[in-house]
């Protein structure tokens, strides 16, 4: 028999994911629903680790970009390593079968509770976010009678070029201490008893498209690691973050992996240290889909038509959020007329839309539509809005497909309160 191909192709008129047509899976799901192609997330995987392959690294998959437990332990099972930032996203990582120095620890506000929790773990490394969080780290540390790994984060002052609510690596962002500050800071610490400075950490932001401000923020952390070097400090690696984008509009060129590696390894190499990256959106983004249901058709300005779907905002925020671009699709395709649309969901705000005049062959009441590209920050960021029960999220793997989590109900919702 054929392989089917990986992700989400028309096999003849219908969507399929990893060879399952999506309509097989709606059947017993109902919309709205997330669909996943493990095949994809695999490749990915694969083709990350072939990139960096001929340097000491690791792959710390950024859980915040989906942390469905099904999924993490997919990734833990092909050696991925796990960037975590929350204790909740660490708990899950445990859960999925992570050891903890297999796990880093990034987060501009981590509590004292999830610094307590934290740091008996023995994690990799936490990715300390300023001069008082160092310090907190180190007081509870030697209260624990032990030694936290800890890299600095630093802030390069470099443009990502990315969505102004997905840059952090300017000075103006909240993320990390400025680069120039970095080496005398790191030198008051490095008597602390309950540290161990093992790395320095940067992430300047997400969605990048170009390999040029990563290569600079690269450039950056290596003129400070060999400060460091000089002045004694046993660093071991050089976390480099994540942010490599995803063409959502098919159009945007986006470096392939092995340039990225490159550029990275080129600069690592001058330090001798290993190199950590963080990838979130490159690994799962084209992995997921959601797909909705058509529950309303009607007349817009200017002849165009509203679509209305009964997944909206609450279930994906990134158009709303960002104005992102999602591509959209039938789920079946057809021959009517392509027709100017506006694809909305049901929300009571008018943001809550996924496209604005799209050209689609005009969808008919109770037609099933997906929008693509929805493997990262999608669920993840979903809510309960309009009391909105939280959808479910489908693995398709090996041939064989399940449901990873089931629909939520009002009685979930409700049993939380009193
Ligand atoms: N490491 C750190 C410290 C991060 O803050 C992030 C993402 C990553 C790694 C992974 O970045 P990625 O490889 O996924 O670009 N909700 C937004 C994206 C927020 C990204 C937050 N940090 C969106 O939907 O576009």
């Amino acid at each position: 028999m054929l392989k089917p191909v990986l992700g989400f192709h028309y096999d003849d008129e219908t969507l399929a994911c990893d060879g399952i047509p999506i309509p097989e899976i709606i059947r017993t799901t109902q919309t709205p629903g997330y669909i996943y192609s493990g095949g994809l997330v695999r490749s990915r995987f694969a083709e990350l680790s072939q990139a960096f392959a001929a340097y000491p690294h690791a792959l710390h998959y950024a859980m915040k970009a989906n942390s469905t437990l099904a999924l993490i332990r997919l990734l833990r099972s092909i050696g991925c390593d796990a960037d975590a930032n929350s204790i909740g996203e660490i708990d899950v990582a445990l859960r999925a079968g992570f050891i903890p120095s297999r796990i880093v620890f990034s987060g501009v506000g981590k509590t004292r509770d999830e610094l307590e929790r934290a740091i008996p773990l023995g994690l990799k490394a936490i990715n300390a976010e300023s001069a008082g969080e160092l310090d907190r780290i180190d007081a509870i540390a030697r209260a624990h009678v032990t030694r936290a790994r800890v890299a600095l984060r630093v802030n390069p002052d470099v443009d990502a070029k990315s969505h102004p609510h997905i840059s952090t690596g300017l000075k103006r962002n909240k993320f990390g201490v400025p680069i120039t500050e970095a080496r005398a800071l790191l030198r008051s610490f490095r008597d602390r008893a309950g540290l161990d400075i093992v790395g320095i950490h940067s992430h300047i932001g997400s969605q990048m498209t170009t390999l040029e401000p990563i290569e600079r923020a690269a450039a950056a952390a290596v003129s400070l690691a060999l400060e460091l070097k000089d002045d004694g400090f046993a660093l071991e690696h050089l976390d480099l973050g994540g942010g490599l984008g995803t063409s959502y509009d098919e159009a945007t060129e986006i470096p392939p992996a092995h340039a990225y590696a490159r550029v990275l390894i080129d600069a690592a190499r001058r330090t001798g240290l290993s190199l950590i990256i963080e990838p979130g959106r490159t690994m799962v983004a084209p992995a997921g889909i959601l797909v909705a249901r058509v529950v309303d058709v009607k007349p817009a300005p200017a002849g165009r038509r509203f679509v209305v779907l009964d997944a909206g905002m609450t279930e994906l925020i990134r158009p709303a959020l960002y104005n992102a671009f999602h591509r959209i699709v039938p789920v079946t395709k057809s021959n009517a007329e392509p027709t100017i649309c506006d694809i909305v969901g049901p929300v009571c705000e008018s943001t809550d839309t996924f496209g604005v005049e799209r050209a689609l062959p005009l969808p008919a009441v109770d037609d099933l539509i997906a929008v693509l590209d929805a493997g990262a920050y999608a669920m993840v960021m979903a809510s309960n809005y309009n009391r909105r029960p939280m959808p479910p999220e489908v693995l398709v793997d090996e041939g064989a497909w399940r449901v990873v989590r089931r629909r939520q109900t009002v009685d979930d919702l409700l049993r939380e309160e009193a």
